[in-house]
């Protein structure tokens, strides 16, 4: 079966990688695709969004970069959708990844995972931790999709132009065949209130366009973001009618015509 599997990343933190990819995760789900969220942050903030308990070590992720993993994945649905399955993190990813540096194949454990042992979902979400260390090259290598937050605050921006050059050299560096398709960038956080953020989404254009990067419409700031996540779900369950619940359409419809198209040319 062929799958999607999309890398959430920025290297800088709190920019609303996780946010995106909860929320991304539930509306797929709702158009009817298996979807699994992969948690490599070692902060397990997936926990907290989906309102999860933390998990046994050997029942995370880390135990699916150990050494001796035979391919017994553990996956918890959640939000009482049957589509939507999460695969916990761990604080002992951070050792998992200082591992991963001095193994053979380092680069590639999550990507060689994913082909010897590979999950039944249509969608596969990577939520990663904001330094580019060992789990993001790891989550590069795996990745057929990146998509890239962007907080409308100076550090943000020329940060996200850096992130596109690393993935661009990483993945020739790891030849990586095919190179993953860089999604585009997603502006979080918009607050039309703050000069700043209304000057930097002007800016944006041009930079993306030099980028050769495609500019999703901006996500809107609002506290209900964080209180949705409070009661560890997304807005689109907490509150359907607000109007930021409908600020991911235009991403997961992309999405979503990329898995048809996928499944249309297999049939061909
Ligand atoms: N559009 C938004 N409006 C208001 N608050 C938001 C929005 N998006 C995210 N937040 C809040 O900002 C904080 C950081 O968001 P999030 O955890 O998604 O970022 P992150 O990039 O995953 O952070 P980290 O680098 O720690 O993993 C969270 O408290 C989240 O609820
Ligand atoms: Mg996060």
């Amino acid at each position: 079966m062929k799958q999607i599997v999309l890398a959430i990343l920025s290297n800088a933190g709190g920019v609303g990688k996780t946010t995106l990819a909860v929320h991304i995760a539930y509306s797929m789900g709702k158009r009817g695709f298996k979807v699994a969220l992969l948690d490599l942050d070692p902060q397990r903030s997936l926990d907290v969004f989906c309102g999860l308990q933390p998990a046994e070590v050997d029942s995370t992720l880390t135990k699916v970069l150990s050494k001796d993993f035979q391919g017994d994945w553990t996956s918890v649905p959640v939000w009482e959708e049957s589509k939507i399955e999460v695969v916990q993190g761990h604080p002992q990813l951070a050792e998992i990844a200082n591992e991963l540096v001095i193994r053979k194949r380092g680069e590639y454990a999550l990507a060689d995972r994913l082909k010897s042992y590979p999950l039944p979902h249509h969608f596969i979400i990577l939520d990663c931790p904001a330094t580019l260390g060992m789990l993001n090259t790891n989550a590069l290598a795996a990745a057929t999709h990146v998509l890239v937050p962007v907080q409308l605050e100076m550090k943000a921006i020329s940060g996200s132009a850096e992130l596109i050059e690393w993935c661009i050299t990483t993945a020739d560096e790891l030849q990586l065949d095919p190179k993953p398709t860089i999604l585009g960038f997603v502006p979080s956080m918009y607050d039309e209130k703050v000069a700043m953020h209304r000057q930097y989404l002007e800016q944006l254009p041009e930079i993306a366009e030099n980028l050769q990067v495609k500019l999703y419409p901006k996500v809107r700031s609002s506290n209900e973001f964080k209180n949705a996540s409070a009661y560890g779900q997304p807005l689109q369950k907490y509150r359907p009618k607000h109007p930021a619940a409908k600020d991911f359409k235009p991403i997961v419809d992309d999405l979503a015509a990329l898995l048809k198209d996928k499944k249309t040319k297999k049939e061909k």
